[in-house]
């Protein structure tokens, strides 16, 4: 359980291709790190990948999403990444775990996918960062 923290919290929620055809393997690989290093920097928030694209959501003490972020747009497993919510928040709006990792790429239960995203997504205070969201996880059915 990771609490609120101490300075300003903020989000960020980006979108993003990934730069070559991406296993199974290297997308839970790349996400059991990212859960760790959230983890120790109490970050929390949102992965989705289908195999071809991410949508993605941080959150945490400012500085530390700033930095996670600017290790993030230099990683060269994806490129065109696009800002597409930014802002500061009083209280997390994510799950209270380092980084839920949803992974869609082979289409089966992805109507479970679509209740775990929704699920994740419910306390999101602003309504197209949650359409995002759910719009990814449909758009695969
Ligand atoms: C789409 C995408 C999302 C990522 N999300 C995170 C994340 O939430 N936290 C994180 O630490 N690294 C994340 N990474 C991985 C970072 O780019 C980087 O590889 C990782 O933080 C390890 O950095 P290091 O090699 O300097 O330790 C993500 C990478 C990609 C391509």
């Amino acid at each position: 359980m990771i609490g609120a923290g101490r300075g300003t919290l903020h989000q960020i929620i980006f979108s993003s291709r990934a730069a070559r055809c991406l296993s199974s393997d290297d997308i839970w690989l790349l996400c059991d790190r990212s859960w760790q290093r959230n983890a120790a920097e109490q970050v929390t928030g949102l992965f989705l990948c289908d195999g071809a694209r991410f949508l993605c959501a941080l959150e945490g003490e400012r500085k530390v999403v700033e930095n996670t972020f600017a290790r993030i747009m230099s990683d060269g497993r994806h490129f065109g990444v696009d800002i597409l919510s930014r802002r500061d928040v009083r209280h997390r709006e994510f799950d209270r775990s380092p980084m839920s990792c949803l992974l869609f790429q082979d289409h089966a239960g992805v109507a479970n996918v679509l209740d775990s995203v929704k699920s994740s997504v419910a306390n999101l205070t602003d309504i197209k960062s949650r359409a995002y969201f759910i719009g990814f996880a449909k758009f695969l059915r």
